[in-house]
């Protein structure tokens, strides 16, 4: 048998995950992010729960804690570039939904109408973790536009311009700078039900 070390970032390409395009809103403000961080978290049919993970400095994150709601979408590979409209830069520069066709969901959310699923989502628990915030949401509706597969990470990546990959590798970097002190600071507070043994 063959043991090999491989840095920890280079395995977790193994993983493919799904890109969601997450919107809200509350009052006149709207804005999405696009999210991997996004799970279904039942296996109840009769009530299905989504879990999300939003990082606290993020433009959608506040439109969420305003409306207590959020819509969740799945692209196809053909709608890359709503996509990267809302995985890039700040929806307190820009209206992400400019030239996007939308109409509004039962609970008051964006429905991107390019999408290939979208799930309209009313949070009823968030629970904060430094650098992530956690949302626990009932699925109150849900339709599809399309057909086809959901676009995944490395498709999105693989079909990025030079200047795209840029922009999406300085957001990140960015982040993760903005963000680390925030996550550690959360780890020195642990107590009580979080703090392991
Ligand atoms: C592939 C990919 C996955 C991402 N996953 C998440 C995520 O799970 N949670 C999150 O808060 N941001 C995530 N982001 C970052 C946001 O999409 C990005 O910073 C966005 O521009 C924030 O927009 P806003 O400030 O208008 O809300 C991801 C970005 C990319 C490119």
């Amino acid at each position: 048998m063959t043991v090999s070390k491989q840095s920890t970032a280079s395995l977790l390409q193994l993983i493919n995950r799904e890109i969601w395009v997450v919107t809200a809103r509350a009052g006149q403000d709207r804005g999405g992010l696009v999210a991997t961080w996004v799970s279904v978290a039942s296996l109840d049919d009769a009530r299905p729960v989504m879990l999300a993970g939003i990082a606290p400095n993020h433009h959608t994150r506040e439109l969420i804690d305003r409306s207590g709601a959020l819509a969740l979408h799945l692209v196809t590979a053909q709608q890359v570039e709503v996509a990267f409209q809302f995985a890039l830069g700040s929806g307190r520069d820009r209206d992400k939904l400019a030239g996007v066709d939308v109409c509004e969901s039962e609970l008051g959310n964006p429905i991107v109408q390019q999408s290939l699923a979208w799930f309209d989502c009313k949070v009823f628990a968030r629970q904060e973790t430094g650098d992530r915030i956690f949302y626990w949401a009932d699925v109150v509706e849900s339709g599809q536009f399309g057909v086809g597969e959901p676009l995944r990470e490395h498709e999105m990546l693989s079909l990025a311009s030079d200047e795209q990959k840029s922009r999406l590798k300085a957001d990140r970097d960015s982040d993760v700078v903005l963000q680390r002190p925030w996550h550690l600071a959360w780890r020195e507070t642990l107590s009580g039900d979080l703090k392991p043994g």
